[in-house]
């Protein structure tokens, strides 16, 4: 059966991620009718700036309408009604639905309760399976390959749903080496390196960013996230653990680019944007096209 709901990268295929990536380039600046008539939920139970706006943005240039939930404590959720009854209600207003929970596992838990197309938008720090993809894409749209490439991914690997949802795609690939920068207690959960070793990616853990420069293809850089710590003095501890300015990009090689999720805190100066190894800005454009491509596939693999 076609894929009409993602939870989590763990379970596409290599041939689905390059279809994506061909579908959003080919999306890229159109406005279609794919959503024509479509009622789309977009549920954010979690802050997003980007994440809801590329969302909704994509549903507009695909013809369909939204009804969205921005902030939680505006629902019932704030009254105590678990997700699974507000799962049970929200699917019988909304066609599609797009959901960001805090917790962990909370995709996984609305889609036994809907069967209705879904996209998980990020919950709490396990996954966030449409920006991975949009990630391939800017990494495919800028190197014209993903294969044989040396990434760093850097900064919080242990609560950053993003770089988690990353190495599941990263697996598909012939990727030359991942490097892992963290500081200790950020380190990238054991299950992930598991992965990387069962399937023979060459990969290495470091706390350091500056002697990895002159090998780096793709600089993937990460916010340390305030919101996934419980003591907030090791957050402050941790934070400012590793700050790119143009001098050590510079230091890399010239091809080399650097990409970030967004938002960022203070992981990189202000004056990386003008280089042109700064991809993160193209990155953020590319979510629209991603998400489009997504929601329009996820629908029309639904009313086959
Ligand atoms: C990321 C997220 O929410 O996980 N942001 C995003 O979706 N663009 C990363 C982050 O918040 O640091």
């Amino acid at each position: 059966m076609k894929r009409t709901q993602l939870t989590t990268t763990a379970d596409l295929t290599k041939e689905e991620v390059d279809f994506f990536i061909k579908e959003a380039d080919e999306l890229r600046g159109k406005r279609t009718k794919d959503l024509d008539g479509v009622i789309v939920g977009s549920l954010f139970f979690e802050p997003s700036t980007r994440t809801r706006l590329s969302f909704e943005s994509a549903v507009h240039r695909l013809g369909g309408r939204l009804i969205t939930v921005a902030n939680a404590s505006s629902t019932s959720m704030k009254k105590g009604e678990t997700l699974n009854d507000s799962i049970s209600v929200i699917e019988k207003y909304a066609d599609i639905l797009v959901m960001r929970h805090p917790k962990e596992g909370a995709a996984a838990e609305a889609c036994q309760v809907t069967k209705s197309p879904f996209l998980n938008a990020g919950d709490g720090a396990n996954q966030h399976p449409t920006q991975a993809l949009l990630d391939m894409y800017t990494i495919h749209k800028e190197m014209g390959k993903i294969d044989g490439l040396t990434i760093a991914l850097v900064g919080d690997l242990k609560f950053g749903r993003t770089v988690h949802s990353l190495l599941h795609l990263f697996v598909l690939y012939d990727i030359k080496k991942v490097i892992l920068v963290s500081p200790e207690q950020l380190k990238m959960p054991n299950n992930y390196l598991d992965m990387l070793k069962e399937k023979g990616i060459e990969f290495e853990e470091s706390s350091e960013l500056n002697k990895h420069m002159p090998e780096i293809d793709i600089l993937y850089m990460t916010r340390i996230q305030q919101e996934r710590f419980e003591d907030l003095d090791q957050y402050y501890q941790l934070k400012g653990s590793y700050v790119l300015t143009a001098d050590l990009v510079k230091s890399g090689k010239p091809e080399m680019r650097v990409l970030h999720p967004l938002p960022r805190v203070d992981e990189i100066t202000t004056d990386v944007d003008a280089l042109p190894q700064c991809a993160y800005f193209r990155q953020a454009e590319n979510g629209v096209y991603m998400r489009m491509a997504l929601l329009k596939n996820l629908w029309k693999n639904y009313n086959q």
